[in-house]
């Protein structure tokens, strides 16, 4: 990684999917001392981050950006000192163009001074949004070249300040798979630790499905690994616009694609059903993994996909995940998902917790755009050769 940040997906808070502007730093507050009340924060929950609309349409007579003090009336540095104080990390979000998506001052000519300016506020984690890049200013450049200026330019003004913050980069999501984001993709890893892929999150199943089609797309899996990351935007567990078994889906395909984990609900609110669905710590552990690999789809059927994971101890996460809007039975083998050999293998349910063994079949009948998360061991027994497994080529940065 290139400053050593995020060797595992970051895991925290966001407000824009489920607040957009209507933030104010009490929610921030609330919702870190909500993360630890909860527990959430021992489960790697710590990031507590501030999107859009913190700042002023303009910047002071020195230049610096100006905090919208009617919103967060205590300034940055006190929400970061509270964040601190509970164990937690404090995030915030700038833009690299002129503006910002909703029109405040953007960092554009600023990325020094804005650097200088998150690290007196303790600022941990920095996304910076790609709206109203000035392209022309760049004559006889290409859009990709553009991109790198600016992003290598910002990160670097991170670097100088000495603070470790771990950096989100937006220009791939506005290039989504053509030319120019196959050419961003090539030195995005260099710059920073995780980079949004495609659209905004929203809080119904045609976006969770979008953004899962453009994450998993096969050709991305190689750019993700320990520090830098492939980013399918926030969670939307907890909010009304899915259903139970679908925040599940949700949870679990992130986690299998080792996407940054951060919650845009009310965490105050989260109880129940979805604060059991971001609190499993299975679940959590396989998008968590060391070894930091990124699922890939191995096997499709009509209306369903097999994903796998390898993970640090030679396990593997395998997904069964139905599209359908009728129950189907999922049915794959452990060398379709990269066992070798005729070994016995270990399936853990991660949801369900139930262990079973298996001679290589691995099944099981899944609900309408639900998914079933096996964590698969070889078994190692007198009987039966363990099953090795298939290495994985990991692309480095
Ligand atoms: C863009 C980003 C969102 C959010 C908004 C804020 O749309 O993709 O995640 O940051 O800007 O304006
Ligand atoms: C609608 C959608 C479903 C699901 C439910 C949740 O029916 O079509 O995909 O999100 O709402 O209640």
């Amino acid at each position: 990684s290139y400053n050593g940040l995020a060797l595992t997906p970051p895991m925290g808070f966001n407000d824009w999917a489920k607040y957009e502007c209507n933030i104010n730093e009490n929610l921030f507050m609330k919702t870190g001392d909500a993360l630890v009340a909860k527990g959430l924060s021992k489960l790697g929950y710590t990031y507590v981050n501030v999107d859009d609309c913190w700042m002023q349409k303009t910047r002071d007579a020195n230049g610096n950006l100006q905090v919208d003090t009617a919103l967060f009336p205590q300034g940055m540095k006190a929400l970061g000192d509270h964040l601190h104080a509970e164990g937690l990390k404090f995030g915030i979000y700038e833009d690299a163009g002129t503006n910002t998506c909703q029109g405040a001052a953007g960092s554009y000519g600023h990325f020094d001074q804005d650097a200088r300016q998150y690290a007196s506020w303790g600022v941990d984690y920095l996304k910076l949004d790609y709206c109203y890049q000035p392209l022309s200013d760049y004559p006889g450049a290409s859009a990709a070249d553009v991109a790198k200026i600016v992003y290598t330019q910002a990160s670097e003004a991170l670097r100088k300040t000495g603070r470790p913050i771990v950096f989100s980069e937006s220009a791939p999501a506005y290039y989504f798979d053509n030319s120019t984001f196959w050419q961003i993709m090539k030195w995005i890893g260099n710059e920073g630790n995780l980079w949004r892929v495609g659209d905004d999150i929203a809080d119904n199943w045609q976006s969770v499905l979008t953004n899962y089609e453009q994450t998993s797309m096969l050709r991305l899996a190689p750019y993700a690994g320990p520090g830098h990351w492939n980013d399918a935007d926030m969670l939307e567990v907890g909010n009304p616009g899915l259903s139970l078994t679908e925040q599940q889906s949700q949870f679990t395909l992130w986690s299998e694609l080792a996407s940054p984990l951060l919650l845009s609900t009310d965490v105050g609110a989260l109880s129940g059903a979805p604060l059991a669905i971001v609190s499993n710590k299975d679940v959590i552990a396989v998008d968590q993994d060391k070894l930091g690999a990124q699922g890939t789809v191995v096997q499709t059927g009509g209306g369903y996909d097999v994903l796998s994971k390898p993970l640090a101890n030679g396990d593997r996460a395998v997904v069964l995940f139905n599209k359908n809007d009728r129950a189907q039975t999922i049915t794959t083998h452990a060398t379709t998902v990269g066992f070798s050999g005729t070994g016995n293998v270990t399936l853990k349910d991660l949801v369900s917790k139930k262990v079973t063994t298996s001679t290589g079949t691995i099944a099981a009948t899944v609900p309408p755009h639900g998914t079933v998360i096996y964590r698969v061991s070889p078994t190692h027994g007198a009987s039966a050769p363990s099953a090795t497994v298939l290495s994985v080529t990991q692309r480095s940065f």
